[in-house]
């Protein structure tokens, strides 16, 4: 029997994360544990952490909680706590959570295996927040796959050097490294194999891969993985601005499998609190790379994140911000209120922004930004887009008969990352289908497919 017990794993986080936890299954798989959906099911449960703001690591903190009543009742379920506030914490984890069986760090997934079997055979609170330099890599297995089997993540590098003043992830990843080419290669084409038809490429500062290294660059990379046979759409996440280079934006612009949209961080629109971050770039040199990426791609939909309420933001600055996406315009942002990290340099900043402004500055943020993109969705209306289907939708609309149409609701997304809602007798998931927008909302657009 290949089986002996049940997997739960629950993961927070980034893209990174949802990557790391197919491998994480991947690796239970191996040891004799089978996914399951059903937590009261698990022999062994896995909480895949984050702690770039306060909120995700007391989500951690409290999932992981619930779990010293059930393992008095079942004493052999094993407790991990994975990835960021593994790393972040090491040893003191077993302080705030007791009946913890393991601390694994994101640079241990190597050892897993390892240290399962040895807990099994009696080991108790063990900890791995030991560094690697090798990235963690697995030949994707379709049996770790969740619902969506259409669109993966794919991990091309590691860590970030570049220790903006607010942020964790360089001391929870590690220094930047990245995967080789050919691996990366290997990994998509065994993806596309499978069925998969969208890849987006991860990595904290896309457009440095390589460097360290010595190898070829992301827009040589971009290039390879467009030659892949039956993959349809390539994304990628995080570009960062200091360092888009022209380049890239001719890859944007003729890569055909490259979407035509880009996820920009901008974080602040005052160059006071930019140079606060230490991000390397002021508005200005944003808004020149965004005019020279629209010269070449005029059509290209932009995404952005934002904080509000980082030390010594003052009204001015915030208002910064806030003309910064008048001026824009973009497709969608991520908006967070700047949350305390204690390891990261802006925890002790003296000029620290009440709680109470902090969310009524993003709540003004995300009003206007609501404005924007139902705007640019609306644009979308009367247009053929091509739409990647990744499932059924549970939207339904209202006063059509599906059951007496013998269709179905569907959902699927465009080149620009935006999501629609269609009736569908026969697309599965995976299908590229034309179709024709009708109507726009906030969060999506629909339509119906040509022909139907
Ligand atoms: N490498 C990416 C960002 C990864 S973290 C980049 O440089 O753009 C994702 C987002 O979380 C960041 O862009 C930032 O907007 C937000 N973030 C990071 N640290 C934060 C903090 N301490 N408080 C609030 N938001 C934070
Ligand atoms: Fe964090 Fe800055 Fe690195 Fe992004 S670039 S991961 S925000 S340190
Ligand atoms: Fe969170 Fe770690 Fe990703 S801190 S955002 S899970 S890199």
């Amino acid at each position: 029997m290949k089986y002996s017990g049940y997997a739960y794993i629950y993961t927070i986080g980034c893209q990174m994360n949802v990557y790391d936890s197919e491998k994480l299954a991947l690796i239970l798989d191996s040891h004799g544990y089978e996914k399951t959906e059903d937590m009261d099911k698990a022999d062994i449960v896995v909480c895949n952490t984050c702690s770039i703001r306060h909120k995700a690591e007391e989500k951690a903190f409290s999932f992981l909680g619930r779990f010293a009543r059930i393992k008095k009742k079942k004493p052999h379920l094993i407790t991990v706590m994975a990835g960021c506030v593994a790393q972040q914490e090491g040893e003191k984890a077993f302080a705030r959570v007791p009946h913890l069986d393991v601390v694994l760090g994101t640079q241990a997934f190597s050892r897993f295996g390892g240290i399962i079997d040895a807990v099994k055979s009696g080991k108790q609170k063990v900890v791995d927040i030991e560094d690697s330099s090798m990235i963690y890599e697995a030949l994707p297995d379709t049996s770790c796959f969740d619902e969506n089997k259409s669109s993966k993540f794919v991990t091309i590098m590691q860590g970030c050097d570049n220790f903006c003043t607010y942020c964790v992830v360089p001391y929870v990843r590690g220094r930047e490294r990245s995967r080789s080419p050919e691996s990366i290669v290997k990994e998509i084409t065994w993806l596309a194999a499978a069925g998969v038809k969208e890849i987006t490429l991860l990595g904290q500062n896309v457009n440095s891969y390589g460097q360290k290294e010595d190898q070829i660059s992301f827009p040589q990379l971009l290039a390879e993985v467009n030659e892949i046979k039956g993959i349809y759409r390539i994304r990628f996440a995080t570009s960062h601005p200091k360092d888009l280079s022209n380049d890239l934006i001719y890859a944007i612009r003729d890569l055909d499998k490259v979407c035509n949209h880009l996820h920009l961080p901008i974080q602040s629109g005052s160059n006071k609190i930019l140079k606060k971050m230490n991000r390397g770039y002021t508005r200005e040199k944003y808004m020149d790379r965004i005019l020279s990426l629209k010269k070449e791609c005029p059509d290209i939909a932009l995404s952005t994140d934002i904080i509000v309420g980082f030390p010594y933001e003052t009204r001015e600055d915030f208002n910064d911000t806030m003309n910064l996406l008048r001026e824009i315009q973009f497709d969608s942002i991520f908006a967070f209120a700047y949350s305390d990290r204690s390891s990261a340099p802006a925890a002790k900043f003296p000029q620290q922004i009440a709680e109470a402004k902090k969310r009524e500055r993003l709540n003004h943020l995300l009003e206007l930004q609501e404005y924007y993109t139902e705007k640019k969705n609306k644009e979308q209306v009367g247009k053929i887009l091509d739409v990647l289907v990744e499932g059924k939708s549970g939207k339904k609309r209202d006063g059509f008969d599906y059951a007496a149409n013998n269709m179905e609701q569907m959902k699927g997304r465009t080149e620009s990352n935006k999501i629609v809602h269609f009736p569908s007798r026969d697309t599965v998931i995976g299908d590229m289908i034309k179709i024709k927008i009708e109507n726009a909302y906030l969060h999506s657009l629909w339509g119906h497919p040509l022909g139907v």
